[in-house]
C-alpha cells in the first residue's frame, strides 16, 4: 500500500457527517472517484454517487489465447488506468521478478493469470470478470480462456456482453481460433467487434501487416453477420494504442483501445423494441396488494397501457409502477420494477408481461442453436430442464438436424452432441412459452439446459424460430376415456415396466405374470425389447442415443395401451434412469410400477441364454450392456426382485400382488 492510502474521511453530503473507511475500501473508493493518491480533500458520498449511478456501463469479453498476449492487454488496461489495488501491485512487482517472462520489468499478464497452477501452466482456464471504472464508463470484463476445449466458458462470458475484443498475434495474422471465437461471439449476438492486432512492435510497427490483417478479418466479421468491426494496431506490452494514441504509428488515425471502450455506442436506438417484462416474482405482501416483479426486457411502458399476459393471452392494463425510488407513471428497458394492473389476472413467475399490441409469440416446439457444456453428451429425446427468461420447463431436443463445426464452421451429420460442440436442432418443451428470436431478444431467446438429475447446467442455446406444427395440433380429448374402456374389462389399467440386464430374467417374469393374469380373466399385453426391435424399432441399435429413442418409443406406446384400458407390461433393459423417470412421467399416479429385476452382472453371464455375453466379451459386440455400455440400477424402484434371493414363482406373486393390491375390480 503507498503512503496515503490508508483511513480516509469522506464527508457525507447532507449532514457533513465525517465517516472513516476501513483501509481497503477506502483505495477503492478513492480509485473509483478517479482520486491520485497524494490527493486528500474529502468528497461528498451524494455527489460520488451521482457521477457514478450516470455513467452507462459496457459488459465486454476478451477472446484470444495467452500467446496473442491477452493476459497482457487486460493486465495493462487496469494497471494503466490505475485500477488496481495497491497491494496488487506490490504484489506483481514482487512477482515479475520471480516468475515473470519479461526479463524483470512489469509482466501484466501475471495478475490476470492469478491461479498458481495457471501461472505453472502458462494458460488462462476459466472466465474470471473483473470490474473497473474510469470517469466516462464503468466496465464489466469477462475474459475468456481460447483453448479449444473452453469453449463453453467463452460462451458464458459472451451470452452478456455488448462487445468482444478477438486479439490476433500482428506476426501471424488470423489463425483458426479468431474464426471459432467469432463464430461464438455471433452466435451469441455481440454486434461490436474489436480486432486488436498487438504485438505491434515485432513487426516494426508495420502499417501494412496492419492493414492485410483488418482487412482480412472484416471479411470474415462479414461471413458472420457481425456488423461493427473496429481494428487497432497495439502492443500491449510497450502500451502502443493502448491508452493514448502511440508516436511509434503515426499513421494510424483512430482511437486509442480505452478511449474506444469508453465512447462506443452499443446501443440499438435504430431498433423501437416493443415492451416485455419476464416476471421473476409476484409479490404479495396482503391481500390488497398484488405486483410483478422483474427487470424490464426490452422496451418502455407507461400507466393506461395495454398489456398482455403471456402465456395465457389475458388482457389488461398497467395500473402502476414502482421502482427502487418509488411510485413512478412509466417502465422502461433495464429497469428493475414491481407492476401493478388493473384487473385480477392470473400471473405466475416465469409469465411475460408484454405490450398487447405487439406481443412476442408463443410456442413449444423451436429450431436452436445449442453449444454442448458437459462430458456426458446431448442425446436426442432425453428430458432435461430448459430455463428461459424467468421460467424453468420440461424439454427434450427432438431432434439434431447438424452439428456445426466451430472452426470451419461445416455443417456435420451427428446424432448426439459432445462436450464444447455446437449443434442445430429442434427442441420440444412441455409447455408453451412467451419467447422472441435470440437475435431480437436475448433475455426471451437465450435459454440454458440443466440436468434432470445432478441440476447442473449442462448446455446453452439460442432460439432461432418456432416451429408451428405443435401449436396446431391439439391433443384430442377422446369422448369415451380410458375409465369408461377399462370399467367394460373389469381392471384398472396400469403400466409395469421390468428393467434389469439381459439375461437377468425380465421376460421369463414378465411371461409369467402375464399368464397368470391372463387366466384371471384380465386383459395384458406384453412389450418386450427383443420384439418390438423387429418391427417398431428396428432402425434402432444399441448406441446411447438409439436406446434413449428406444425407450422413449415403446414408452409412448405403452402409454396408449393403458389409454385403451390394458395392463401393459414392458420388458426391456432400459439401463438410464432418465429415461425410466421419463417413461413414469407420462403416466398418472400409481399407473406406473417400475419392477427391478436384479440379478447380478455375473450370473446373467454365468447364465448367458442367448450366447450374447461371450460374444460382447470377445469384442463381437460392441455396447453391451454391463460390458461396455453402462446399466444403471433404479434407486426408487417400486418392486424390487433380488433374484438370487427368490424363486421366480416368489417373484412372479411379489409382482402380481403389488399389482393386484392396487387393481380394484370395478
Ligand atoms: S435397451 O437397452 O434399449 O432397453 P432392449 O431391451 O431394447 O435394450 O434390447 C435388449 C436385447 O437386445 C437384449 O436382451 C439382447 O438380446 C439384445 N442385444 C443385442 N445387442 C445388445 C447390446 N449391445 N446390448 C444389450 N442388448 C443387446
Amino acid at each position: 500500500m503507498k503512503p496515503g492510502m490508508g483511513n480516509r474521511t469522506v464527508k457525507t453530503g447532507s449532514r457533513n457527517e465525517q465517516r472513516s473507511w476501513p483501509e481497503g475500501q477506502a483505495a477503492g473508493a478513492a480509485r473509483q472517484m478517479g482520486m491520485e493518491s497524494q490527493h486528500s480533500e474529502a468528497i461528498s458520498i451524494a455527489e460520488y454517487l451521482a457521477q457514478h449511478e450516470s455513467k452507462g456501463l459496457l459488459r465486454f469479453i476478451t477472446c484470444g489465447s495467452v500467446d496473442d498476449g491477452k493476459s497482457t492487454l487486460i493486465g495493462r488496461l487496469l494497471y494503466d488506468s490505475k485500477l488496481l489495488l495497491d497491494d496488487q501491485l506490490a504484489t506483481l512487482e514482487s512477482d515479475s521478478r520471480r516468475h515473470g517472462t519479461q526479463n524483470g520489468e512489469m509482466d501484466f499478464a501475471l495478475l490476470v493469470d492469478g491461479l498458481a497452477a495457471e501461472r505453472e501452466q502458462g494458460i488462462t482456464i476459466d472466465v474470471a470478470y473483473r470490474f473497473f471504472d474510469t470517469e466516462r464508463r464503468k466496465f464489466i470484463v469477462a475474459d475468456c480462456p481460447g483453448h479449444e476445449q473452453y469453449t463453453r466458458n467463452m460462451a458464458t462470458g459472451a451470452s452478456t456482453a455488448d462487445l468482444a475484443i478477438v486479439l490476433v498475434d500482428a506476426r501471424k495474422g488470423l489463425l483458426i481460433q479468431t474464426r471459432r471465437h467469432s463464430y461464438i461471439v455471433s452466435l451469441l449476438g455481440i454486434r461490436h467487434v474489436i480486432l486488436a492486432v498487438n504485438k505491434m512492435d515485432l513487426v516494426g510497427y508495420d502499417q501494412v501487416t496492419f492493414e492485410r490483417t483488418a482487412h482480412e478479418y472484416r471479411q470474415l466479421a462479414n461471413q458472420f453477420g457481425i456488423e461493427n468491426v473496429h481494428c487497432i494496431p497495439l502492443s500491449a506490452l510497450r502500451g502502443d494504442n493502448m491508452m493514448s494514441a502511440s508516436p511509434q504509428m503515426s499513421w494510424y488515425e483512430g482511437d486509442s483501445l480505452l478511449s474506444l471502450l469508453e465512447t462506443i455506442d452499443v446501443s440499438r436506438p435504430e431498433i423501437s423494441r416493443p415492451f416485455r417484462l419476464p416476471v421473476q416474482w409476484v409479490n404479495r405482501p396482503d391481500q390488497n396488494f398484488r405486483g410483478f416483479s422483474g427487470l424490464v426486457a426490452s422496451g418502455d411502458i407507461r400507466v393506461g397501457d395495454e398489456v398482455i399476459v403471456l402465456p395465457s393471452g389475458t388482457r389488461t392494463r398497467l395500473a402502476g409502477v414502482i421502482n427502487p425510488q418509488g411510485e413512478s407513471d412509466a417502465a422502461s428497458e433495464g429497469e428493475a420494477v414491481t407492476l401493478t394492473l388493473a384487473d385480477e389476472v392470473d400471473v405466475s413467475r416465469g409469465d411475460v408481461i408484454a405490450a398487447a399490441a405487439h406481443p412476442p409469440e408463443v410456442a413449444d416446439q423451436f429450431a436452436a442453436h445449442v453449444l454442448w457444456m458437459a462430458d456426458a453428451p446431448l442425446l436426442p429425446g432425453r428430458g432435461y430442464w430448459l430455463k428461459i427468461g424467468c421460467q424453468t420447463v420440461g424439454a427434450q431436443i427432438t431432434e439434431i438436424k447438424h452439428r456445426v463445426d466451430i472452426n470451419s464452421q461445416k455443417f456435420l451429420a451427428a446424432k448426439r452432441v459432445n462436450l464444447n460442440e455446437v449443434a442445430y436442432c429442434n427442441l420440444m418443451l412441455d409447455h408453451p412459452i412467451a419467447f422472441e428470436a435470440y437475435a431480437d431478444n436475448r433475455a426471451l431467446g437465450g435459454f440454458i439446459l440443466i440436468d434432470r438429475q445432478s441440476n447442473a447446467t449442462v448446455g446453452c442455446g439460442t432460439i432461432d424460430f418456432a416451429l408451428r406444427r405443435a401449436t396446431n395440433i391439439h391433443w384430442h380429448q377422446l369422448e369415451i376415456n380410458r375409465h369408461a374402456r377399462a370399467a367394460t374389462k373389469g381392471q384398472t389399467p396400469s403400466c409395469l415396466w421390468f428393467t434389469g440386464l439381459s439375461g437377468s430374467g425380465k421376460s421369463t417374469i414378465a411371461n409369467l405374470v402375464d399368464r397368470r393374469l391372463h387366466a384371471m380373466g384380465y386383459h395384458t399385453y406384453i412389450l418386450d425389447g427383443d420384439n418390438v426391435r423387429h418391427g417398431l424399432n428396428k432402425d434402432l441399435g444399441f448406441t446411447d442415443e438409439d436406446r434413449v429413442e428406444n425407450i422413449r418409443r415403446v414408452a409412448e406406446v405403452a402409454k396408449l395401451m393403458v389409454d385403451a384400458g390394458l395392463i401393459v407390461l414392458v420388458s426391456f433393459i432400459s439401463p438410464f434412469r432418465d429415461e425410466r423417470r421419463m417413461a413414469r412421467e407420462l403416466f398418472g399416479e400409481n399407473e406406473f410400477l417400475e419392477v427391478y429385476v436384479d440379478t447380478p452382472l455375473a450370473l446373467c453371464e454365468q447364465r448367458d441364454p442367448k450366447g450374447l455375453y461371450r460374444r460382447a466379451r470377445a469384442g463381437e459386440i460392441p455396447n453391451f450392456t454391463g460390458i461396455s455400455s453402462p446399466y444403471q440400477p433404479p434407486e426408487h424402484a417400486d418392486i424390487h426382485l433380488p433374484t438370487v434371493e427368490l424363486t421366480t414363482e416368489q417373484s412372479v406373486e411379489r409382482v402380481t400382488s403389488r399389482l393386484l393390491g392396487q387393481t380394484t375390480h370395478v
